[in-house]
């Protein structure tokens, strides 16, 4: 046999080996050889792939790492969008939602699947011809973001699959980040004085929105597979009990737990049992998704708006714990907010070290009767940032105390005021230092302009050294400026310069809210883009205008309006356009395009030529959104006859009131 088709034969027969390997040990988790065996077969089949270039295929286990970094993410549309899940929070919730399925289908004769719901990042991959195609994220549920060059690093998720799959469909699941692998990364990032990440995940969105693909490969991501969305060309099972069945033979890893279950009261057992037991399991779930199991009275039950009929997530309750309350302290937010935190002692709750907890401010620290040296109960659900529930007070001694905001900054040592209808207290000097340090770590944080690498050490250190004093510092730093800083060498200086120079592509809507314009947060600087395509328009727009947008008030126009003209801002704009930073909207923005795009709608009443999933329908498909209670970021009331007690609170919070004609114009139904 000549040397080649040894080569060959051999890299193809290890390829099959490792794969096998890998799956038992990454989706089975029940390996068959020694870690020193696996790590010596793929040594060799690196070697022979070097040697004959030839023989590497884009499926070969050698290739999961090894992509470039790529500029930015490009955009996937979904043929079947995908949805999200209503919510229910009580038993009564599941069974409300049982009673209306039987309704809507005309009989209780129907199976369900009980499944963990895993607080991750949803992702859906497409394979075709046997071969991972492209992954991509959630984005809108219509279009996400191409994010094939990470999740190839996702070691449970196979690059290829075997000859019985269809030869095109689309797999979707949730990507995360198992809760030791949580630990040990924010362990480690506190070691490199970066950002803590809040949750798994928040920390699991994080490293999959990394545009280097080494970076993600270095994050102990996993991922349960919970759906097919479409297949071509091959006749699927017609069950979703079978065909998580069938996804798990074509090498898929799916969740062990998954339970088919008959009545509500088989679901609510499953769920009970879980909500017990799942503080233990080694992934974040915070709740329990029963779905429909025939995924033809799927389609009969259809959805509302983005939200499926036949699934609903039943959520866990809280979890809580004990501690004790060492002191609070206060930082000082970029709008001059002064935040109280507790500083516990550390518990772990729910499978996560705690150490500290938000307390938002001196009133709700006094209606809780919260005191210094307290035992506290202290509670997280889901993803959410801790918070103290309130004192054991069996456990007081007597010698706690009572807390008090300062009456000067703790940084700058200005007067605090508090004023008139708002909870916070506020430093009164616009120059204080930490203000300023805060506003520049919001530009550079990851939902704002994402520079990586940039973290608050780090901007710490830029600021103490003068070298940077507001985001518009960032654009003119140089190696040498950087290295000047302790510890960094010349190669994380240009890492780091290259995240700057990359974050002056970003979307319009990031810099926004990267701006931190006071009461614009991350919806609002996205609304704001759809009305303001570059930042000299929103400039120059007056607080009127502003007001006539749909769900924004005078309180966030005063404040736009304000921002523009404080000079500080002004010279800020001045040099990121002088750094070339992107100041107007590209064209091709994810949401854009689509004529009710940005806008909420809510129904009331009965409508004469629509039912109301019809409607919602409409809207969904032209871009908008459909929500069922009337709250400020409402765009439009639509009234029907008779309408209920919607329209009335949509007057008094100003929200404008459509009639029937009016929505059909909009939605070019004449
Ligand atoms: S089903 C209707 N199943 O939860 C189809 N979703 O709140 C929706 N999720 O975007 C998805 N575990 O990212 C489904 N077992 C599970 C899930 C699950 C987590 C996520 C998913 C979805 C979100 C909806």
């Amino acid at each position: 046999m000549n040397d080649l088709k040894y080569a060959q034969e051999r890299t193809e027969y290890l390829r099959k080996a490792l794969n096998h390997h890998a799956y038992r040990y990454h989706v089975l988790d029940s390996p068959e050889i020694s870690d020193e065996e696996y790590d010596r077969m793929f040594a060799e089949l690196k070697t022979l792939e070097q040697e004959y270039p030839q023989l590497t295929t884009p499926a070969s286990p050698t290739q999961r790492i090894g992509a470039a970094p790529v500029e930015a993410f490009g955009v996937v549309e979904y043929a079947v969008p995908l949805l999200s899940l209503a919510n229910a929070f009580s038993r009564d919730d599941m069974a409300a939602w049982w009673r209306r399925t039987c309704g809507l289908l005309g009989s209780d004769g129907f199976e369900t699947v009980c499944e963990p719901k895993i607080d991750g990042l949803a992702v859906a991959l497409t394979y075709i011809d046997g071969l991972l195609f492209t992954g991509a994220t959630r984005g809108d549920g219509y279009r996400g973001e191409d994010i094939t060059q990470n999740v190839r690093t996702i070691r449970s998720i196979p690059l290829s699959v075997s000859r019985e799959a269809p030869p095109r469909f689309e797999v979707r699941g949730e990507v995360y980040l198992p809760k030791m692998g949580f630990e040990k990364l924010n362990q480690r990032r506190v070691e490199e004085g970066l950002a803590l990440f809040a949750n798994p995940r928040n920390a699991a969105a994080g490293s999959m929105r990394q545009l280097d693909p080494s970076v993600t490969a270095a994050r102990p991501l996993d991922i349960f597979v919970y759906g097919l969305g479409w297949a071509e060309g091959t006749p699927v099972p017609e069950t979703h009990w079978e065909v998580m069945q069938w996804l798990k033979s074509l090498g898929f890893k799916t969740n062990p737990l998954i339970t088919r279950t008959r009545t509500l009261e088989e679901a609510q057992h499953v769920y009970d049992l879980w909500v017990a037991e799942h503080e233990k399991w080694p992934y974040e779930a915070d709740g329990m998704v029963v779905k429909v199991d025939s995924l033809l009275m799927q389609n009969e039950l259809g959805a509302i708006g983005r939200e499926p009929r036949w699934a609903i997530a039943c959520k866990f309750p809280a979890v809580q714990g004990t501690t004790k309350l060492q002191k609070i302290e206060v930082s000082v937010g970029r709008t001059g907010s002064l935040n109280p935190y507790a500083i516990l002692t550390p518990v772990r709750i729910g499978g996560i070290v705690i150490s500290q907890a938000a307390l938002h401010n001196e009133e709700d620290i006094h209606r809780k009767d919260i005191r210094i040296g307290d035992t506290v109960i202290v509670q997280r659900a889901g993803d959410v940032i801790p918070e103290i529930v309130g004192p054991v007070l069996s456990l007081r001694t007597g010698e706690e105390q009572v807390f008090h905001m300062p009456l000067l900054c703790p940084e700058c040592h200005f007067e605090v005021i508090k004023p008139d209808g708002e909870a916070q207290h506020r430093c009164t000097n616009a120059a204080c230092p930490a203000q300023a340090l805060e506003r520049i770590k919001h530009y550079v944080s990851r939902d704002a302009m994402d520079l990586e690498g940039m973290g608050e050490k780090l901007c710490d250190a830029l600021f103490k050294a003068g070298m940077v004093k507001d985001a518009g510092d960032l654009y003119s730093l140089t190696p040498a400026d950087l290295m000047l800083l302790n510890h960094m060498g010349e190669k994380s200086a240009t890492n780091i310069l290259d995240s700057i120079g990359r974050s002056k592509q970003r979307p319009l809507g990031r810099l926004f809210f990267g701006l931190g314009i006071t009461h614009v947060g991350q919806e609002y600087a996205e609304l704001l883009t759809r009305h303001y395509r570059s930042i000299d328009a929103l400039g120059t727009a007056s607080a009127e205008e502003l007001a006539a947008i749909p769900s924004i008030g005078p309180r966030i126009a005063e404040s736009i309006v304000a921002f523009f003209r404080q000079q500080r801002n002004r010279d800020i704009i001045r040099k990121l356009r002088a750094a070339g930073v992107t100041l107007e909207s590209s064209t091709d923005a994810s949401h854009e395009g689509r004529p009710l795009s940005g806008l909420i709608f809510v129904f009331t009443g009965h409508l004469e030529g629509f039912t109301r999933p019809e409607a919602e329908a409409r809207v969904v498909r032209l871009g908008g959104k459909a929500a069922q209670d009337v709250s400020r970021k409402v765009s439009y009331v639509v009234a029907g006859d008779e309408p209920g007690s919607k329209a009335a609170k949509a007057a008094k919070l100003g929200i404008k009131i459509v009639g029937e004609s009016e929505f059909r114009q909009m939605i070019g139904a004449d």
